[in-house]
């Protein structure tokens, strides 16, 4: 006889039963209502991809692709991996599609999980929901920038996400960022023995990730630190002054922060992250960021991008944290026939009501 055996979700993953998948989905329909009516499109790109398509994008000695991806021997001996974020599909896409010939900007958004093998805790899981949107094309106009924060906000706004706050930073280009991250090494390895094993490490393979640190012990030295702000050529300085004043014409609050550095190697310039209250440390709930030599770097024609990606785990806890989750219809009508006889009737009322659209 076989054993007994119950199975459970792995760790990291869960299931969303009604009625929150009710909110999801409520939650979802909203993001598309809001994006379809900024001209975004749906992309639905697939859930695995190279291994490597991630490894040269998002950066092969970041957290995500040295300790996180879930990543596979197939069968022909290739390297694949579940996918840990979207926007290298939505690039490899853009490029593979010759997209660049097309009128405008391509205007993408995408819904569906995401993978990465991180420690679980509230709002952290190794399967996640994101929703994202892209902006790829020949402009890097800061007015871009700022439509897409917009977009962001109106949907937290119409989703009742309560108290968020946009963070915004430039992280400058290619010219002027390796000047300052080697002024920051500097800097860093004259402190090193004051610094944890992790921003030890940092100061080899990626000095801004020390910016990140949330050590209490690192805090009052990083606020020493030189800022970058203070080392941007005049193109990046004008870029986010322009951004900045873009914000203000939309009437949208920010906070700038020069810590705000981001976990993935493709960004340039304007980098954002918004958070939201009553989520304890995983408070993030959407982060983006310009990636205007992305496109190039996966072997396509120079382009410009932008975009962000909204943890929708973390987004519906703070909706119903924050008690702002809508009364979503129930059912409306519910038969009971008496008896034998009353029966027959009852099966066609039901039928009759729901072809009409009744629950
Ligand atoms: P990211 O900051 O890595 O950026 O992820 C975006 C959001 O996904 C985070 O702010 C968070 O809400 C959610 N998230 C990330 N990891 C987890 C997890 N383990 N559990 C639950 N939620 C999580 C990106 O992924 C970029 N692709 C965003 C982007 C799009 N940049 C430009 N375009």
């Amino acid at each position: 006889m076989t054993e007994k055996r119950q199975f459970r979700a792995i760790k990291g993953t869960r299931d969303i039963l009604p009625p929150d998948s009710a909110l999801w989905n409520w939650f979802e329909q909203t993001a598309r209502d809001v994006f379809e009516s900024y001209n975004f499109r749906e992309i639905r790109p697939p859930i695995f991809e190279e291994t490597d398509l991630f490894a040269r994008s998002v950066g092969a000695d970041t957290d995500i692709v040295g300790k996180e991806m879930y990543t596979f021997q197939d069968r022909d001996d290739s390297s694949v991996s579940l996918r840990p974020e979207a926007t290298a599909s939505v690039v490899r896409a853009y490029i593979e599609h010759g997209m660049h010939t097309l009128p405008g900007n391509a205007k993408l958004y995408y819904i569906g999980p995401m993978f990465r093998r991180e420690r679980p805790q509230k709002g952290r899981y190794r399967q996640f929901y994101q929703i994202g949107a892209e902006v790829l094309g020949q402009s890097d106009a800061p007015a871009i920038d700022a439509e897409v924060l917009e977009m962001l906000l109106v949907l937290f706004k119409r989703a009742g996400l309560a108290l968020t706050m946009l963070h915004v930073n430039s992280i400058g280009c290619k010219e002027c960022r390796p000047k300052y991250v080697e002024l920051l090494r500097q800097e860093l390895l004259e402190v090193k023995d004051k610094l944890g094993a992790d921003s030890q490490r940092r100061i080899d393979t990626n000095p801004l990730r020390v910016l990140d640190s949330k050590l209490p012990d690192e805090q009052s030295l990083i606020e020493t630190l030189p800022r970058i702000a203070d080392h941007l050529c005049a193109e990046c300085r004008q870029h986010f002054s322009e951004l900045k004043d873009e914000l203000n014409l939309r009437g949208i609050a920010y906070e700038e922060n020069w810590r705000l550095v981001r976990g993935l190697d493709y960004y340039t310039r304007t980098t954002f992250e918004v958070t939201a209250e009553g989520l304890g440390s995983q408070n993030a709930v959407c982060g983006g960021g310009r990636y205007d030599g992305l496109v190039e770097l996966l072997g396509g024609h120079p382009t410009k991008g932008i975009g962000f990606a909204i943890g929708s785990d973390r987004a519906i806890l703070s909706i119903q944290e924050g008690g702002q989750a809508p009364k979503l219809p129930g059912l409306a009508v519910f038969i009971a026939w008496m008896s034998a006889a009353t029966y027959p009737a009852a099966v066609q009322i039901a039928r009759k009501l729901r072809e009409c659209g009744v629950s």
